[in-house]
C-alpha cells in the first residue's frame, strides 16, 4: 500500500516568470530521497506550495504519484517557515542557542500551518492509508490528526539532530512539540543518540514516559547507491587537467554546515604547510537555500568575505586555492565532481545525517572522505577521516593526510565505506520503515 507522505518541502515548485511557469527543484537530502521513493512506489505527497506559481498547481500528477500542495500566504510563510521553523526550531536542534529566536506570534503561525496540513491530510486519505510525516516543520501534525479522530497508522521521521533534554526544554513550546510527535505510532531518527535524547526529552518535559521508548527507532536514511554509482561511472573529469589534487564539497548555504570554519581550515593548511601552495584546488559548491531568511543572507556575506580574503592572500594569476560557486549544480556536474574528487570535505558543526557524504562514497573512484564527528552519517562511515570541525588544526591536518594518503589506504577505507552505504541503502531504509507501518498500533496517549 503506497504511503501518504507529508513534508513541507516537495519535489519542486513552480515559479511564475512573465506569462509562463518555470520549475524550481528543491535542495536538500530529505526531499531528494522522498522524490526517489515516490517515483518508485507511487502514492500521494502533500507538501507546501510556496512557489510564486504554485497556486495554479495545487493538485498535480507527476511521474507515478500525486502532489497535493498546501497553499499559504506571505504572513504564514514569514511566521511559520522563516520564523518558527527556521528561526527557532532549526537553530535550537543544531545547538545554536544564540541564533534561536523565541516568538509567540511565530508559534501561532506554526500551529495555523500545521492545522492546514492536518485538514489537507484528512481530505486525501482512505481508511487504510499510512500517513508518513517528515521533519521538524510538522511536529504538531500527528497530535492534530489524532484530535481530529484520524485513526490511520502514522509514522513520523525526524531528520535533524535531537538535542539533550535540558537544552530542548529551553523552548517554551517544548511540551507541545514532544506531545504532538508522540501521537504517531512510530517515530524514526537517524542515530541512537538522537533516539536517547528524544526519549529523555519527552520524560523531562512531560514528567512521564508514556511508553515513548517503545515507539522511537534509530533508522539512518540511506541512498540509492546503485543509481549514483552507475550514473557517475559515465562522467568525465570536470576540471582542466593539471597535476593539482582536487578537493570538493557541496552543501546548502547554511550556518550549520561549518562552511566558514572549513575555508579557515584551508587557510590554516596553507599556513602550516606552505609547500602545498598550488598543489590542490578546492571546489566549493554552495546551494542557495532559505534565501529569504535574514540570518542566511548575513551568513552568505560573511562566507564570501572569507573566501575572497583567503584567495586574495594565497592566490596568484595562475592559481586560486578556493573555486567558489554559489548555484545549484546540475546532476551530471555533481556526479562528476563526486566521482573524480581526490578528497571530499563534509564538515558540518551539527547535521542530522548528511547524505552528501554517502553520495560521495557511492560515486567516488578513489577519493578520501573528511567527515565531521557531528554528522549523523559518521556512525555509518567507518573509513572516513573523522574530525572535530571546531578545531582548524585538526581539519587542516586531516586534509593534509587525505591529500598525501597512499593508494592502498585510500582504497581500503573507501571499500569499507562503500560496503556500508550499499548495505544500509534507500531500499533498506524503506523496508525498515515499512515494517513499522505493519506493526500493531502502540498508541501513546498524552
Ligand atoms: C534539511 C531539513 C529538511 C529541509 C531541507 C531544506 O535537510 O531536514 O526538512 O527540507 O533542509 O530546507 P528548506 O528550508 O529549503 O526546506
Amino acid at each position: 500500500m503506497p504511503f501518504t507522505v507529508v513534508s513541507t518541502r516537495g519535489p519542486f515548485s513552480h515559479e511564475r516568470v512573465g506569462g509562463s511557469y518555470r520549475i524550481r527543484y528543491s535542495a536538500g537530502g530529505v526531499s531528494n530521497s522522498i522524490s526517489r521513493l515516490m517515483e518508485l512506489e507511487g502514492g500521494t505527497w502533500i507538501c507546501l506550495g510556496d512557489g510564486t506559481g504554485d497556486s495554479a498547481f495545487e493538485v498535480e500528477d507527476h511521474e507515478n504519484y500525486k502532489i497535493v500542495r498546501v497553499l499559504i500566504g506571505k504572513k504564514e510563510i514569514k511566521g511559520f517557515y522563516e520564523g518558527y521553523a527556521n528561526g527557532t526550531l532549526w537553530p535550537l536542534f543544531h545547538y545554536f542557542r544564540e541564533r534561536v529566536h523565541f516568538n509567540q506570534t511565530n508559534y501561532m503561525y506554526y500551529e495555523v500551518v500545521n492545522k492546514l496540513f492536518a485538514e489537507t491530510v484528512k481530505r486525501n486519505i482512505d481508511d487504510d492509508s499510512t500517513i508518513w510525516i517528515h521533519d521538524y516543520q510538522l511536529s504538531l501534525l500527528p497530535g492534530m490528526l489524532r484530535n481530529d479522530s484520524v485513526t490511520n497508522r502514522i509514522i513520523f521521521s525526524w531528520h535533524i539532530p535531537w538535542v539533550s533534554p535540558e537544552f530542548f526544554s529551553t523552548l517554551p513550546e517544548s511540551k507541545q512539540i514532544v506531545q504532538g510527535i508522540s501521537r504517531a505510532d512510530a517515530i524514526t531518527v537517524h542515530t541512537s543518540l538522537y533516539r536517547t535524547n528524544l526519549i529523555s526529552s519527552y520524560s523531562f518535559v512531560t514528567g512521564s514516559d508514556n511508553g515513548i521508548d517503545g515507539k522511537v527507532f534509530s533508522i539512518p536514511l540511506g541512498i540509492d547507491n546503485k543509481y549514483f554509482s552507475r550514473k557517475s561511472e559515465r562522467s568525465h573529469y570536470p576540471l582542466d587537467r593539471t597535476d593539482r589534487k582536487f578537493i570538493f564539497s557541496i552543501d546548502r548555504l547554511d550556518y550549520t554546515k561549518g562552511l566558514i570554519d572549513r575555508v579557515l581550515a584551508i587557510e590554516k593548511l596553507l599556513n602550516l604547510h606552505p609547500d602545498l601552495s598550488e598543489k590542490f584546488v578546492y571546489v566549493m559548491a554552495v546551494n542557495p537555500s532559505r534565501t529569504s531568511v535574514r540570518q542566511y543572507q548575513i551568513f552568505k556575506r560573511e562566507l564570501e568575505f572569507q573566501v575572497g580574503r583567503i584567495n586574495g592572500e594565497f592566490g596568484n594569476v595562475n592559481w586560486m586555492p578556493i573555486l567558489y560557486m554559489y548555484k545549484r549544480l546540475g546532476e551530471s556536474a555533481l556526479l562528476s565532481f563526486y566521482r573524480h574528487a581526490d578528497v571530499a570535505l563534509v564538515t558540518p558543526l551539527f547535521d542530522g545525517l548528511n547524505l552528501v557524504s554517502k553520495e560521495f562514497v557511492a560515486c567516488s573512484k578513489d577519493g578520501v572522505l573528511v567527515l565531521s564527528k557531528f554528522a549523523g552519517a559518521a556512525q555509518d562511515l567507518p573509513g572516513a577521516l573523522i574530525v572535530n570541525p571546531n578545531s582548524l588544526e585538526e581539519m587542516a591536518n586531516a586534509i593534509k593526510q587525505a591529500l598525501t594518503m597512499n593508494p592502498e589506504e585510500r582504497a581500503e577505507r573507501l571499500k569499507r565505506m562503500k560496503e556500508s552505504v550499499e548495505k544500509k541503502n534507500l531500499a533498506w531504509w524503506l523496508t525498515r520503515v515499512r515494517s513499522l507501518a505493519v506493526r500493531k498500533p502502540h498508541e501513546v496517549s498524552s
